[in-house]
């Protein structure tokens, strides 16, 4: 009557892919139990790691265990501990682990009654809470691992994409915070033809990449000539990151969903090691202190 699970941290946008690329990083990420109770209701009963709100309608991974819960009308509450590891506005989807991490329990438990694009959809309404928008380009790899690809929001529709097998992320955490809402705010509403022409031939070429194990292409597809303009003037130290990682021999490098997490992705261990050290020798001349981590996509 209760289970276990390991809810994984994401990188959104993979640089030219705003709000409809991710991929998850099963290395890093929270832990939650989900506990079948009599009583009826959503009961978040402990949080750990971090200060999040008991109060299930200011919770996030509580927001989405009620959608579910009103869609399904059990005849049963549920209980929801959370052992939070990824901090808050770090950029590697601290809000969608919680959203999908308590309606993949629930669903559990319930016998599976929903798949995993249904229970993306409860999701949605816990990670509005934290970013004041609906997308689901966190959540989607965290429900479903790997690389994934929003294709619509109604209907919501989310592809897989298959990476190439040697492919590694290192992600660069400078204990600072952004916030999602406000990394948002900051965006034009607008763009300008000549960038997104740009934009949308590297995202169709970095989505072809993935699927020919290409990677030189990705290579030379990981660019965001719309997002990182605005966005990396809040990051310290981003361009001497990237710099310094493509250098030690990175395919690319960018601003891990709203930031201030920067992400690279390597070809081989050794290469993502080495883009580590980079990353590590720019902020360990700083004040900021930081936190890094490789994963296998
Ligand atoms: N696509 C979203 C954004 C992800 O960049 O605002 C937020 O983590």
């Amino acid at each position: 009557n209760e289970i276990k699970i390991f809810s994984p941290a994401t990188v959104a946008n993979v640089a030219c892919g705003f709000d409809v690329l991710g991929f998850c990083l099963d290395s890093v990420g929270d832990e939650m139990l989900i506990r079948k109770i009599d009583k009826k209701g959503i009961f978040i009963t402990k949080v750990e790691g971090f200060d999040l709100p008991y109060e299930t309608e200011l919770n996030v991974a509580g927001v989405s265990a009620l959608a579910m819960y009103e869609a399904a009308k059990p005849d049963c509450g549920f209980e929801i501990e959370i052992y939070k590891k990824i901090k808050p506005g770090s950029g590697i989807g601290s809000s969608a682990a919680s959203a999908v991490g308590s309606v993949f329990g629930m669903n559990e438990l319930l016998g599976r009654p929903y798949n995993k694009t249904q229970l993306t959809e409860f999701a949605i309404k816990g990670e509005a809470l934290a970013s004041k928008c609906e997308h689901a380009d966190n959540l989607a790899p965290a429900m479903f691992g790997g690389f994934t690809l929003v294709k619509s929001m109604s209907p919501l529709e989310i592809l897989e994409i298959p990476s190439p097998d040697d492919l590694y992320a290192t992600i660069i955490h400078p204990q600072i915070e952004i916030k999602t809402s406000e990394a948002r705010a900051i965006l034009p509403k607008e763009v300008a033809l000549q960038n997104a022409i740009t934009q949308w031939a590297n995202f169709g070429s970095l989505i072809h990449a993935l699927h020919t194990s290409d990677f030189e292409l990705i290579q030379r597809s990981l660019n965001d000539v719309i997002v990182e303009p605005f966005r990396s003037q809040l990051i310290p130290h981003y361009h001497d990151v990237k710099n310094e990682v493509l250098k030690a021999g990175a395919l690319g490098a960018g601003i891990s969903g709203s930031g201030p997490s920067i992400f690279s992705l390597s070809k081989g261990l050794k290469t993502a090691m080495n883009v580590a050290d980079a990353m590590k020798n720019v902020y360990a001349k700083t004040h900021i202190d930081f936190d890094i981590h490789i994963t296998k996509i």
